[in-house]
C-alpha cells in the first residue's frame, strides 16, 4: 500500500496535513463552529481529552483573533507537542484533582466554553463501546459542571447509540439548548456524533461533586419508549453545507487542476504512544501471529477498518492494526 492510498481514500487526512492540523478532527470543530459560533465572546476555553491536539490548534488559532490574551488548557492521558498559548494537564478527565487542577490555571475564573472530543479505546463490542463512551461523556459533562461559567457551551462526542436519550435527558438538566450534530467531516458509516450545549443553567442549588455517578448503573429501563415530558428528543443537525467535501467519498490525488498533487507527512506525529512498543516489535519483526476474529477488536468507531495486506489476510496481530489506527 503506498503512503499516498490514505490520502486518495481520506480526503480530511490529506488536508489536515496540507493546512497544518494535528489530525482530521479539526475539521469537525471548524465545521460545528461554523454551524454554531462556538467561539464568539471566548477567553477561557478548556479541551478536554485533547491529544494530539487538533481541537486545541483550533482554539488557538480562532480565540487569537478574538482576544489577545486568551487562556485555553488541555487535557490528556497522553502527553502532547506543545502549542502556542495552550497550557496543558496530563490527567485523567474523571478525576476531581484535574478539575482542580484547570481552575487554578483560570485563577478561580469560570471557562466560556469546553469541549471533549474523548474516546476510549473502543474494544469492537459496541454495547460495551457505546456504554464505556457514555461514560466518557458523563465524565466530561461532570468535571465542566466544576468549570464552566453560567451561560456557557459544552461540546462533546457522542455515540447515537440505543440509549442516546438518557445522554440527551440528562445533558437536558443542565443546559436550555441540546442540539446532536453531525459534520460532514465525520463519517457518516460512525455512530459518532457531537452534542452542542448552550447556556449552562445548572439546577437550582446543584453542589458539583466528582463523586457522583451520573448515570445510574443499574438502570434496564427502555428510554426510548418513554413518553410525553419525559421523552426528551433533541434537534439533529447536519454541519457543513453540502459543498464540503464528504468524508466518506475517495477523491483523486490531483484535486485541483492546477495544482500538482505532493505527499504531504502528518504534521505533529503523537508524543510516546502506547502503540510505540509495537512499532519497535514490527520493525525488528518480532511481533507474533495469530488468527484475530472478523471484528477486530481495536477497530476504532471513527475509522474505516484498515485494508489487509497482500498475503497477510486474517493474520495480522491485534498490535499491528493498532499501529495502523493511529498512524494520523
Ligand atoms: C479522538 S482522541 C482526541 C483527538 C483530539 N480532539 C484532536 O483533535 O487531536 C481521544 C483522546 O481521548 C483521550 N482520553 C480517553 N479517556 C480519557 C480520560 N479518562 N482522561 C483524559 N483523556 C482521555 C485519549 O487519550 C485520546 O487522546
Amino acid at each position: 500500500m503506498g503512503r499516498s492510498s490514505k490520502d486518495k481514500r481520506d480526503i480530511y487526512y490529506r488536508l489536515a496535513k496540507e493546512e497544518g492540523w494535528r489530525a482530521r478532527s479539526a475539521f469537525k470543530l471548524l465545521q460545528l463552529d461554523h454551524e454554531f459560533n462556538l467561539f464568539t465572546g471566548v477567553n477561557r476555553a478548556v479541551d478536554l481529552c485533547a491529544a494530539p491536539g487538533s481541537w486545541s490548534q483550533v482554539l488557538s488559532r480562532k480565540l487569537r483573533f478574538i482576544f489577545f490574551f486568551m487562556h485555553i488548557v488541555a487535557v490528556d492521558l497522553q502527553a502532547m507537542a506543545p502549542l502556542p498559548g495552550v497550557t496543558q494537564i496530563q490527567g485523567d478527565i474523571t478525576k476531581v484533582t484535574t478539575a482542580q487542577e484547570i481552575i487554578r490555571h483560570f485563577e478561580g475564573q469560570p471557562a466560556d466554553l469546553v469541549v471533549c472530543d474523548g474516546a476510549p479505546d473502543v474494544t469492537g463490542l459496541h454495547d460495551v463501546d457505546e456504554y464505556i463512551q457514555a461514560q466518557l461523556l458523563l465524565a466530561a459533562l461532570n468535571i465542566t459542571t466544576h468549570v464552566l461559567k453560567s451561560g456557557g457551551t459544552f461540546v462533546a462526542k457522542i455515540f447515537r447509540g440505543k440509549d442516546v436519550t438518557l445522554l440527551y435527558s440528562q445533558l437536558k438538566i443542565f443546559f436550555s439548548s441540546v442540539t446532536c450534530a453531525k459534520p460532514r467531516s465525520s463519517r457518516n458509516s460512525s455512530i459518532e456524533a457531537f452534542v452542542v450545549c448552550q447556556n449552562y443553567s445548572p439546577p437550582e442549588g446543584y453542589v458539583p461533586n466528582m463523586s457522583n455517578p451520573l448515570l445510574d448503573h443499574s438502570y434496564d429501563v427502555d428510554f426510548n419508549q418513554l413518553e410525553g415530558p419525559n421523552r426528551v428528543i433533541v434537534p439533529f443537525l447536519a454541519c457543513g453545507d453540502l459543498s464540503a467535501f464528504d468524508s466518506d467519498r475517495t477523491y483523486p490525488l490531483q484535486l485541483d487542476a492546477d495544482k500538482q498533487y505532493q505527499y504531504t507527512p502528518p504534521t505533529q506525529p503523537p508524543i510516546c504512544p502506547p502503540y510505540q512498543e509495537a512499532c519497535k516489535l514490527r520493525k525488528n519483526n518480532l511481533l507474533s501471529r495469530e488468527d484475530t476474529p472478523s471484528v477486530c477488536p481495536t477497530q476504532s468507531q471513527d475509522e474505516p477498518e484498515p485494508p489487509v495486506e497482500k498475503n497477510t489476510k486474517r493474520k495480522r496481530t491485534m498490535s499491528s492494526v493498532a499501529v495502523e489506527r493511529f498512524n494520523f
